[in-house]
């Protein structure tokens, strides 16, 4: 497959920011293998192919990891399984043989002892995309075109304490405010969270918003499943992406509505669950 073909089969299978933030991979990493002699090629094949189980929900996820006997410590956890899992498919169900290509695939999320300069490439190449944008990563940029052992090692470490300051587990509430954020980054109007903690046997939070087009509604859902999942916070079940203009995203806890205006008047869960205590996302307007 060449990687237009490989482009064109991500263009079905991954969200538009995840396609976006596979072809900056791309573009570094190849810039990266001619910097340090690597294959262009491979680096370029790589990139392209290292999210390729990205946008599987857990119950996908967990199916490949049980079929290709990953290990059950990657059950439920499609942050640190996509990576195993890609593998596993790209080897098994599309052909692809190139052990190099595979290996950086396969350890591009949480890195491992002896890494190649391929793999070095891929695994920084994720972290200092042009789409990334956190304290520090212009001197990791730089540091990656002079040094990529280094830089390698740079990221190792972002990574550690990100994974440590995880430690301290975000309460639902938190949980519930993170993605009305994202709702807000992305245009969601008149945000509102409902505690139905003491009337709702089955969720804590309602997370409610809407938005003018079945696009917008899908982008908000899309990056609030996205950012949640970066917080170990996964979609569990989700309901209406079909122009039904009701997206329910189940995160357990959370429950996240994305609505069309007429849809969120008709449904009015406001009223429904007028019980709970409501809370209007700061600089929204009441409805
Ligand atoms: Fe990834
Ligand atoms: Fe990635």
């Amino acid at each position: 497959m060449d990687s237009k073909e490989i482009i064109g089969l991500l263009e079905k299978r991954l969200k538009e920011s995840r396609l976006k933030h596979t072809l900056g991979v791309r573009d570094t990493a190849v810039e990266l293998a001619e910097i340090y002699g690597c294959d262009a090629e491979k680096a370029e094949k790589a990139a392209l192919l290292h999210d390729f189980c990205k946008n599987l929900s857990v119950e996908e996820s967990d199916f490949l990891v049980n079929k290709y006997e990953i290990g059950q410590e990657y059950l439920g956890n499609t942050a640190l399984a996509h990576s195993k899992v890609a593998a596993k498919v790209l080897e098994h169900e599309y052909g692809f043989k190139d052990r190099e290509i595979l290996g950086a695939i396969e350890c591009h999320t949480v890195g491992k002892p002896g890494m190649t300069v391929l793999e070095k490439i891929i695994y920084v190449s994720d972290t200092i995309e042009p789409g990334r944008s956190f304290p520090g990563v212009e001197e990791l940029r730089e540091l990656a075109y002079k040094d990529i052992h280094e830089a390698c090692i740079k990221v190792l470490d972002r990574s550690i304490m990100f994974v440590l300051s995880k430690g301290e587990k975000m309460d639902n509430k938190a949980i519930a405010w993170k993605a009305a954020e994202v709702a807000d980054s992305k245009k969601g109007q008149d945000i509102t969270l409902i505690d139905i903690s003491k009337t709702s046997g089955f969720a804590d939070y309602f997370v409610i918003t809407h938005a003018p087009s079945d696009r917008l509604m899908k982008t908000i859902a899309d990056e609030v499943e996205d950012k949640l999942a970066e917080l170990g916070v996964f979609l569990k079940h989700s309901e209406g992406k079909n122009g039904t203009g009701w997206i329910l995203m189940d995160f357990g806890d959370i429950i996240v509505n994305v609505f069309s205006k007429e849809q969120r008047e008709r449904y009015n869960l406001e009223k429904l669950w007028g019980d709970g205590e409501i809370t209007y996302f700061e600089g929204t307007k009441d409805i």
